[in-house]
Protein backbone atom coordinates (compact mmCIF):
# COMPACT_ATOMS: atom_id res chain seq x y z
CA UNK A 1 0.00 0.00 0.00
CA UNK A 2 2.50 2.02 1.25
CA UNK A 3 4.29 4.50 -1.57
CA UNK A 4 7.59 4.66 0.71
CA UNK A 5 9.00 1.36 -0.58
CA UNK A 6 9.09 2.94 -4.27
CA UNK A 7 9.73 6.63 -2.75
CA UNK A 8 12.45 6.76 -0.80
CA UNK A 9 12.64 10.23 -0.18
CA UNK A 10 9.55 9.85 1.62
CA UNK A 11 6.87 13.14 2.72
CA UNK A 12 4.70 12.97 -0.37
CA UNK A 13 2.25 14.91 1.04
CA UNK A 14 -0.06 15.54 -2.43
CA UNK A 15 0.30 13.78 -5.69
CA UNK A 16 -1.30 13.49 -8.73
CA UNK A 17 -0.64 10.71 -10.88
CA UNK A 18 -1.75 11.12 -14.62
CA UNK A 19 -4.86 13.39 -13.76
CA UNK A 20 -6.97 14.89 -16.70
CA UNK A 21 -9.84 16.90 -16.17
CA UNK A 22 -12.43 17.08 -19.41
CA UNK A 23 -15.92 19.17 -18.45
CA UNK A 24 -18.99 18.00 -19.89
CA UNK A 25 -19.13 16.00 -22.67
CA UNK A 26 -19.60 15.67 -26.55
CA UNK A 27 -19.53 19.03 -28.63
CA UNK A 28 -19.08 21.54 -25.70
CA UNK A 29 -16.26 19.28 -23.93
CA UNK A 30 -13.75 21.50 -22.06
CA UNK A 31 -9.72 19.25 -22.20
CA UNK A 32 -8.84 21.27 -18.75
CA UNK A 33 -5.70 19.68 -17.50
CA UNK A 34 -3.95 16.62 -19.58
CA UNK A 35 -1.95 14.03 -17.66
CA UNK A 36 -1.10 15.73 -15.30
CA UNK A 37 1.92 14.40 -12.36
CA UNK A 38 2.92 16.40 -9.56
CA UNK A 39 4.22 15.48 -5.60
CA UNK A 40 4.57 18.25 -3.36
CA UNK A 41 6.38 17.37 0.08
CA UNK A 42 6.17 18.12 3.63
CA UNK A 43 7.84 21.35 3.73
CA UNK A 44 7.83 22.43 -0.10
CA UNK A 45 5.65 25.50 -1.33
CA UNK A 46 5.40 25.67 -5.31
CA UNK A 47 3.94 27.96 -7.53
CA UNK A 48 1.53 27.18 -10.31
CA UNK A 49 1.70 29.49 -12.72
CA UNK A 50 0.30 29.89 -16.61
CA UNK A 51 -1.91 32.52 -19.08
CA UNK A 52 -5.66 32.32 -17.52
CA UNK A 53 -7.32 29.09 -19.09
CA UNK A 54 -4.98 26.75 -18.69
CA UNK A 55 -6.06 24.69 -16.00
CA UNK A 56 -4.20 26.07 -13.40
CA UNK A 57 -7.76 26.43 -10.67
CA UNK A 58 -9.09 23.16 -12.40
CA UNK A 59 -5.85 21.33 -11.13
CA UNK A 60 -5.55 23.07 -7.64
CA UNK A 61 -9.72 21.57 -7.54
CA UNK A 62 -8.32 18.23 -7.89
CA UNK A 63 -5.33 17.96 -6.10
CA UNK A 64 -7.79 19.67 -3.13
CA UNK A 65 -10.49 16.72 -3.53
CA UNK A 66 -12.98 19.95 -4.56
CA UNK A 67 -13.44 18.13 -8.24
CA UNK A 68 -12.64 14.79 -9.33
CA UNK A 69 -10.32 13.62 -12.19
CA UNK A 70 -11.75 12.46 -15.42
CA UNK A 71 -8.50 10.06 -15.06
CA UNK A 72 -5.85 9.48 -13.16
CA UNK A 73 -5.33 9.69 -8.94
CA UNK A 74 -4.69 11.58 -6.72
CA UNK A 75 -3.39 11.29 -3.44
CA UNK A 76 -3.40 13.30 -0.21
CA UNK A 77 -1.06 11.80 2.76
CA UNK A 78 -0.89 8.64 0.57
CA UNK A 79 -4.78 8.02 0.70
CA UNK A 80 -6.09 8.03 -2.63
CA UNK A 81 -8.82 10.28 -2.81
CA UNK A 82 -10.78 8.47 -5.58
CA UNK A 83 -11.06 5.23 -3.26
CA UNK A 84 -12.94 7.35 -0.77
CA UNK A 85 -17.21 8.39 -0.23
CA UNK A 86 -18.30 11.46 -0.50
CA UNK A 87 -18.43 11.59 3.37
CA UNK A 88 -14.88 10.73 3.87
CA UNK A 89 -14.17 12.97 1.21
CA UNK A 90 -15.67 16.10 3.05
CA UNK A 91 -13.81 15.24 5.82
CA UNK A 92 -10.73 14.89 4.42
CA UNK A 93 -11.06 18.32 3.06
CA UNK A 94 -11.85 19.76 6.39
CA UNK A 95 -9.45 18.29 8.15
CA UNK A 96 -6.33 17.89 6.35
CA UNK A 97 -6.24 20.70 3.50
CA UNK A 98 -6.21 24.51 4.15
CA UNK A 99 -7.89 26.37 1.44
CA UNK A 100 -7.26 30.20 0.45
CA UNK A 101 -8.96 31.69 -2.75
CA UNK A 102 -8.76 34.87 -4.45
CA UNK A 103 -11.47 36.63 -2.59
CA UNK A 104 -11.00 35.85 0.81
CA UNK A 105 -14.18 34.55 0.93
CA UNK A 106 -15.13 35.59 4.98
CA UNK A 107 -18.32 35.30 6.03
CA UNK A 108 -19.47 39.10 6.24
CA UNK A 109 -21.62 39.04 9.09
CA UNK A 110 -19.11 36.84 11.29
CA UNK A 111 -16.18 38.57 13.02
CA UNK A 112 -12.66 37.56 11.66
CA UNK A 113 -12.42 35.84 15.04
CA UNK A 114 -15.29 34.36 14.60
CA UNK A 115 -14.97 33.79 10.60
CA UNK A 116 -12.01 32.01 11.46
CA UNK A 117 -13.22 29.46 14.15
CA UNK A 118 -15.96 28.52 12.66
CA UNK A 119 -14.48 25.90 10.24
CA UNK A 120 -13.19 24.00 13.18
CA UNK A 121 -16.84 22.64 13.74
CA UNK A 122 -16.50 20.65 10.13
CA UNK A 123 -13.24 19.42 11.29
CA UNK A 124 -15.35 18.11 15.37
CA UNK A 125 -13.04 20.66 17.38
CA UNK A 126 -14.56 21.87 20.33
CA UNK A 127 -15.98 25.50 19.82
CA UNK A 128 -13.52 26.68 22.90
CA UNK A 129 -10.28 25.30 21.45
CA UNK A 130 -11.50 27.06 17.78
CA UNK A 131 -11.97 30.04 19.47
CA UNK A 132 -8.38 29.89 21.08
CA UNK A 133 -6.58 28.64 18.60
CA UNK A 134 -7.94 31.42 16.29
CA UNK A 135 -6.72 34.29 18.53
CA UNK A 136 -3.74 32.73 18.60
CA UNK A 137 -3.35 32.42 14.56
CA UNK A 138 -4.45 35.77 14.26
CA UNK A 139 -2.09 37.00 16.76
CA UNK A 140 0.70 35.35 14.62
CA UNK A 141 -0.27 36.84 11.39
CA UNK A 142 -0.49 40.96 12.86
CA UNK A 143 -4.44 40.95 12.73
CA UNK A 144 -4.88 40.14 16.93
CA UNK A 145 -5.98 43.93 17.13
CA UNK A 146 -8.77 43.18 14.08
CA UNK A 147 -10.39 40.10 15.83
CA UNK A 148 -13.59 41.59 16.67
CA UNK A 149 -14.13 43.56 12.96
CA UNK A 150 -16.64 42.54 10.38
CA UNK A 151 -14.67 42.00 7.34
CA UNK A 152 -16.25 44.92 5.53
CA UNK A 153 -14.53 47.44 7.94
CA UNK A 154 -10.53 45.18 7.38
CA UNK A 155 -8.67 46.18 4.53
CA UNK A 156 -7.67 43.79 1.91
CA UNK A 157 -4.34 42.00 2.89
CA UNK A 158 -5.93 41.87 6.29
CA UNK A 159 -9.00 39.93 4.74
CA UNK A 160 -5.85 37.79 3.41
CA UNK A 161 -4.29 37.52 6.55
CA UNK A 162 -7.77 36.10 7.97
CA UNK A 163 -8.62 33.93 5.18
CA UNK A 164 -5.02 32.28 6.07
CA UNK A 165 -5.67 31.94 9.87
CA UNK A 166 -9.05 30.41 8.86
CA UNK A 167 -6.99 27.89 6.16
CA UNK A 168 -4.47 26.97 9.42
CA UNK A 169 -6.74 26.50 12.15
CA UNK A 170 -7.18 22.83 11.75
CA UNK A 171 -3.42 22.55 11.37
CA UNK A 172 -3.90 20.87 7.91
CA UNK A 173 -0.73 19.29 5.97
CA UNK A 174 -1.58 20.53 3.23
CA UNK A 175 -2.09 24.20 2.08
CA UNK A 176 -3.52 25.34 -1.06
CA UNK A 177 -4.31 28.67 -2.62
CA UNK A 178 -5.67 30.25 -5.59
CA UNK A 179 -3.94 33.42 -6.50
CA UNK A 180 -4.45 34.87 -3.11
CA UNK A 181 -2.59 38.04 -3.73
CA UNK A 182 -4.64 39.06 -6.62
CA UNK A 183 -6.57 41.93 -5.38
CA UNK A 184 -3.82 43.16 -3.19
CA UNK A 185 -0.47 45.69 -3.67
CA UNK A 186 2.95 44.44 -4.59
CA UNK A 187 3.95 45.20 -0.79
CA UNK A 188 0.60 43.30 1.14
CA UNK A 189 0.92 40.77 -1.79
CA UNK A 190 4.65 40.11 -0.95
CA UNK A 191 3.55 39.89 3.01
CA UNK A 192 0.89 37.38 2.51
CA UNK A 193 3.12 35.16 0.33
CA UNK A 194 6.22 35.06 2.99
CA UNK A 195 3.03 34.41 5.59
CA UNK A 196 1.81 31.70 3.03
CA UNK A 197 5.62 30.08 3.14
CA UNK A 198 6.30 30.50 6.87
CA UNK A 199 3.36 28.31 7.05
CA UNK A 200 4.39 25.47 4.88
CA UNK A 201 8.16 25.81 5.97
CA UNK A 202 7.62 26.10 9.62
CA UNK A 203 4.62 24.05 9.58
CA UNK A 204 5.96 20.98 7.64
CA UNK A 205 2.82 21.29 5.10
CA UNK A 206 2.68 20.57 1.14
CA UNK A 207 1.74 24.13 -0.39
CA UNK A 208 0.95 24.79 -3.92
CA UNK A 209 0.20 28.75 -4.40
CA UNK A 210 -1.65 29.60 -7.67
CA UNK A 211 -0.35 32.63 -9.03
CA UNK A 212 0.27 35.00 -12.01
CA UNK A 213 2.32 37.75 -9.58
CA UNK A 214 6.30 36.97 -10.71
CA UNK A 215 6.99 38.12 -7.01
CA UNK A 216 4.72 35.44 -5.50
CA UNK A 217 6.40 32.70 -7.30
CA UNK A 218 10.41 34.01 -6.72
CA UNK A 219 9.19 33.05 -3.22
CA UNK A 220 8.23 29.28 -4.04
CA UNK A 221 10.54 26.58 -3.85
CA UNK A 222 9.52 25.18 -7.28
CA UNK A 223 7.73 26.88 -9.82
CA UNK A 224 5.08 24.39 -12.39
CA UNK A 225 4.52 26.20 -15.33
CA UNK A 226 1.08 25.53 -17.01
CA UNK A 227 0.32 25.95 -20.47
CA UNK A 228 -2.98 24.58 -22.46
CA UNK A 229 -3.73 22.40 -19.59
CA UNK A 230 -0.12 20.64 -19.74
CA UNK A 231 2.62 20.97 -17.05
CA UNK A 232 5.75 21.99 -18.76
CA UNK A 233 8.29 20.03 -17.89
CA UNK A 234 11.67 21.97 -15.94
CA UNK A 235 14.92 21.14 -16.24
N1 LIG B 1 -17.05 24.12 -14.60
C1 LIG B 1 -16.53 24.24 -15.82
N2 LIG B 1 -17.21 23.78 -16.91
C2 LIG B 1 -16.68 23.86 -18.14
N3 LIG B 1 -15.47 24.38 -18.42
C3 LIG B 1 -14.74 24.85 -17.39
C4 LIG B 1 -15.24 24.81 -16.05
N4 LIG B 1 -14.28 25.35 -15.23
C5 LIG B 1 -13.27 25.71 -16.04
N5 LIG B 1 -13.54 25.41 -17.33
C6 LIG B 1 -12.64 25.61 -18.48
O1 LIG B 1 -11.45 24.88 -18.25
C7 LIG B 1 -10.31 25.60 -18.69
C8 LIG B 1 -9.37 25.80 -17.52
O2 LIG B 1 -10.00 26.63 -16.55
P1 LIG B 1 -9.31 27.03 -15.18
O3 LIG B 1 -10.31 27.77 -14.38
O4 LIG B 1 -8.71 25.81 -14.57
O5 LIG B 1 -8.14 28.00 -15.69
P2 LIG B 1 -7.14 28.95 -14.88
O6 LIG B 1 -5.77 28.61 -15.35
O7 LIG B 1 -7.41 28.83 -13.42
O8 LIG B 1 -7.53 30.41 -15.41
P3 LIG B 1 -7.52 31.84 -14.66
O9 LIG B 1 -6.06 32.27 -14.60
O10 LIG B 1 -8.31 32.72 -15.55
O11 LIG B 1 -8.13 31.67 -13.29
C9 LIG B 1 -10.85 26.90 -19.28
O12 LIG B 1 -10.94 26.73 -20.67
C10 LIG B 1 -12.20 27.05 -18.64
O13 LIG B 1 -13.08 27.76 -19.48
MG1 LIG C 1 -8.10 30.20 -11.97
Amino acid sequence: MSDHLDDPGGGALVRAEGCTKIYGDGHTSVTAVVDADLTIRAGELFALVGPSGSGKSTLLSMLGALLTPTEGHVRIEDVDVGSLGERKRTELRARRIGFVFQAAGLVPFLTAEENVAAVGAFAGMPRQAARQRAQVLLDELGVADRATHLPAALSGGERQRVAIARALLVDPPVLLADEPTAHLDADRGQQVVELLGAAVHDGGRAGLVVTHDPGVAARADRIVRIADGRLIPTA
